[in-house]
């Protein structure tokens, strides 16, 4: 099946975003965070948002999950199994609420210091499912069991300022598990976590989809990382999703000139240059896009076009990218620049050590 986006969403979707706008009443202004955003997310899938501090990720799963600041405004379909969530009334968007599982980057944040293990996970299931506190207490060690975390019945009892933070994500991930969601929106879940810690909970998230069925939406600001684990990729820049494909795709033959600056910018292993490069620029919000293509004031490649007309997104090799030079591809790209290579898309070099995004 094709989504409106181009996308090639799954026959069986869960979730799927149709044209949804989100803004922010800051002081007297409303100001869009989220613009036009298409995706879908089926079944055991895991679908990759990608982009700088600001494009609105985080915007984006807080729309789904009814979790934005008083004053926002939302446009647009939120479907969840074909029902869409923003037309429905307080009483059934409560009812399925339990459907949308969520885990933030740092979980110390969203976990009273003061509740054990077992106060945090038994309460959505005595809330949502009914259960006695003797059921609840046996169900949530099951769950412990399966996010990976030995002697359950031992850990329960322990306070969060007891358990390192890569334990604390699996008690988190345990608790948006417990009312047995549909889709799990998992907003920087191991950025915090040190590489083998994250590579056990990039593990786990694999296995409980696969377990599951769970649709995880996977945000992140590493594209590497998106690559590994999702079997899509959507790319978000000032609040638009400017480019999806499938991870592979993505790394192989970026078609949008930010993916190709977010992949250049990467820290490479073998690199012996003592400054890595970075986008050109700052990141920016949709509240601060210019006029036409956002990206134009970064990039590389920019035609007169692209700074008054707003590029559509354009089927692509397996995907939409949303560039009015998307068809040519990088190396095409590079030898029609005075820029050079595909590695100085990224445009700029910083000192060694310097932030790049
Ligand atoms: N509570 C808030 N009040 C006002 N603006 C916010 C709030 N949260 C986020 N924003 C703004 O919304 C935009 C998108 O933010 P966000 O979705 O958090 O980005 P990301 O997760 O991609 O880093 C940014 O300009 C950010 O400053
Ligand atoms: S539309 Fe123009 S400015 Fe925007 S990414 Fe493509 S070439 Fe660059
Ligand atoms: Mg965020």
């Amino acid at each position: 099946m094709t989504g409106s986006d181009g996308s090639h969403a799954p026959r069986d979707v869960t979730l799927a975003l149709k044209r949804v706008s989100t803004s922010l009443r800051i002081g007297t202004q409303v100001r869009p965070v989220v613009v036009q955003v298409d995706l879908a997310a089926g079944a055991g899938e895991i679908v990759g948002l990608v982009g700088e501090s600001g494009s609105g990720k985080s915007m984006t799963a807080r729309t789904i999950a009814d979790a934005l600041p008083p004053g926002a405004a939302v446009s647009g379909e939120v479907l969840l199994h074909g029902e869409n969530l923003l037309a429905m009334n307080r009483r059934r968007r409560r009812e399925v609420q339990p459907s949308i599982g969520m885990v933030f980057q740092d979980p110390r944040a969203f976990i009273d210091p003061l509740w054990r293990v077992e106060d945090h996970l038994t309460e959505g299931l005595r809330v949502h499912k009914g259960l006695s506190r003797a059921e609840a207490r046996v169900r949530a060690i099951e769950l412990l069991d399966t996010v990976g975390i030995d002697q359950p019945e031992r850990r329960i009892h322990q306070y969060p300022g007891e358990m390192s933070g890569g334990m604390l994500q699996r008690v988190m991930i345990a608790g948006a598990l417990s009312v047995e969601p549909a889709v799990l929106l998992a907003d920087e879940a191991t950025t915090a976590l040190d590489v083998t810690t994250q590579a056990g909970i990039v593990r786990l998230l694999d296995r409980l989809r696969r377990e599951r069925g769970l649709a995880v939406l996977f945000i992140t600001h590493d594209l590497a990382l998106a690559n590994a684990i999702c079997d899509r990729v959507c790319v978000m820049y000032a609040g638009r999703i400017v480019e999806v494909r499938s991870g592979r795709r993505i790394f192989d033959d970026p078609r949008h000139p930010y993916t190709m600056g977010l992949l250049a910018a990467r820290p490479k292993l073998d690199s012996r240059s003592r400054r890595l490069p970075v986008i050109h620029g700052t990141p920016i919000s949709a509240m601060d896009a210019p006029s036409g293509c956002a990206f134009h004031p970064r990039c590389p490649y920019v035609l007169p076009e692209c700074r008054s007309e707003i590029p559509p997104l354009v089927a692509v090799d397996g995907g939409v990218a949303r560039c009015f030079r998307a068809k040519e591809g990088a190396a095409r790209l590079s030898a029609s620049s005075q820029v050079g290579s595909q590695a100085n898309v990224a445009l700029a070099v910083s000192e060694e050590g310097k932030e790049c995004t």
